[in-house]
């Protein structure tokens, strides 16, 4: 058995793969995604930093081998992502001369890298995180350089030349802590003024960076419903749930592996997962695979954010240098019991 068979019925299961998997030098990673997922999203290879790094230069080496590994294991291929504020370079946003672009000059630019990366794909890339994280937590639109330059309209403009770059493609708004209300009135109320303009948009991603207490249960149903009643797709795109105390902001740029104390208290668990917080995990993956498979109907994706717990971000973010256990498969690519126990959800 394995994921993508269990939860054939109600959902694509994924991973977010990073090169060297797309590469196949990783033997058990290699296996673990070919035998659980059938979609795959690019960790970071597709993302404007990496295809894109000077104003004439493409490079598509390595997103072309993650395409073609989709391609040959027949996999649902994401695209992540074509507008964003991070890794994104600052020539961007700039002339030759360094001083900020003109709207026109920018919307240009973003045209011309949506037509070049989307028509590159076109066919095979089925769906894109088209415009990430573009919202603040109180819903409103992030003061970006997107926003700052072009105005409000810089996300269904990068909407329209997606579409018009490949017509058959799914196009998505994604977003994190869209399970908080404000948040999610935010995206419903975005996601309407495109649905209204007549905008092709096709659904919302809900990245699912998680923890043994956030969201509560109830707030991630509610945003569920909510978007269910917009006529869309729902998607959870980056599941992860860390094991790990949240860092005030003020300590997460310190180096723990100077300090004892804090070491311990932010990084508890260096050596393996104690029985007691791995039931916990296995506790919370149960209850939120419960909710994800109430709203069946309208979620139709659970991508995780990294095979397994070795290559997670989550062991550097919020901080950096921690051991995290965030995801169904451990540090030797074997199965955790949180995956049996979604294993049992129907
Ligand atoms: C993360 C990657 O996992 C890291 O390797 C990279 O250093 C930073 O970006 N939201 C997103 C993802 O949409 O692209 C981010 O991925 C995690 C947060």
């Amino acid at each position: 058995k394995s994921l993508k068979a269990h939860f054939s019925k109600q959902f694509l299961v994924g991973s977010a793969i990073n090169a060297q998997q797309a590469k196949r030098t990783e033997q058990d990673t290699d296996a673990l995604i070919i035998t659980q997922f059938n979609t795959i999203t690019p960790e970071n290879e597709l993302k404007w930093e990496r295809i894109h790094p000077k104003p004439d230069a493409y490079d598509f080496s390595l997103s072309d081998e993650y395409v073609h590994y989709g391609l040959a294991n027949n996999m649902f291929i994401i695209g992540h992502t074509l507008v964003w504020h991070s890794q994104t370079p600052d020539w961007v946003f700039e002339n030759a001369q360094g001083e900020l672009l003109t709207r026109e000059a920018l919307l240009a630019r973003m045209k011309e890298h949506i037509h070049t990366v989307v028509s590159r794909y076109k066919g095979k890339i089925k769906g894109w995180d088209v415009v990430n994280e573009a919202l603040n937590e109180d819903g409103s639109l992030r003061d970006s350089k997107w926003r700052q330059i072009i105005g409000d309209d810089f996300i269904e403009k990068a909407f329209t030349y997606a579409h018009a770059a490949d017509p058959d493609a799914k196009l998505y708004y994604n977003d994190y802590n869209l399970y908080k209300p404000e948040k999610s009135a935010g995206a419903a109320k975005l996601i309407k003024s495109l649905q209204d303009k007549g905008i092709p948009v096709h659904g919302v991603g809900l990245q699912g960076h998680y923890s043994l207490t956030h969201p509560a249960l109830n707030e991630l149903d509610d945003a569920l419903t909510l978007f269910a009643s917009l006529g869309i797709e729902s998607m959870i795109t980056e599941l992860d749930v860390s094991v790990l105390p949240f860092p005030s902001e003020a300590i997460q740029g310190a180096d723990i592996s100077q300090d004892l104390a804090l070491n311990k208290a932010l990084n508890p668990y260096p050596d393996g997962l104690p029985e007691a917080q791995q039931d916990a995990l296995t506790a919370r993956y149960k209850e939120i695979f419960s909710v994800f498979l109430t709203h069946q109907d309208t979620l139709t994706r659970v991508t995780f954010w990294g095979v397994n717990d070795a290559n997670s971000w989550r062991n550097n973010w919020p901080m950096r240098g921690r051991t995290d256990y965030p995801l169904l498969f451990d540090r030797n690519s074997e199965i955790k019991p949180a995956y049996r126990a979604v294993m049992t959800l129907t």
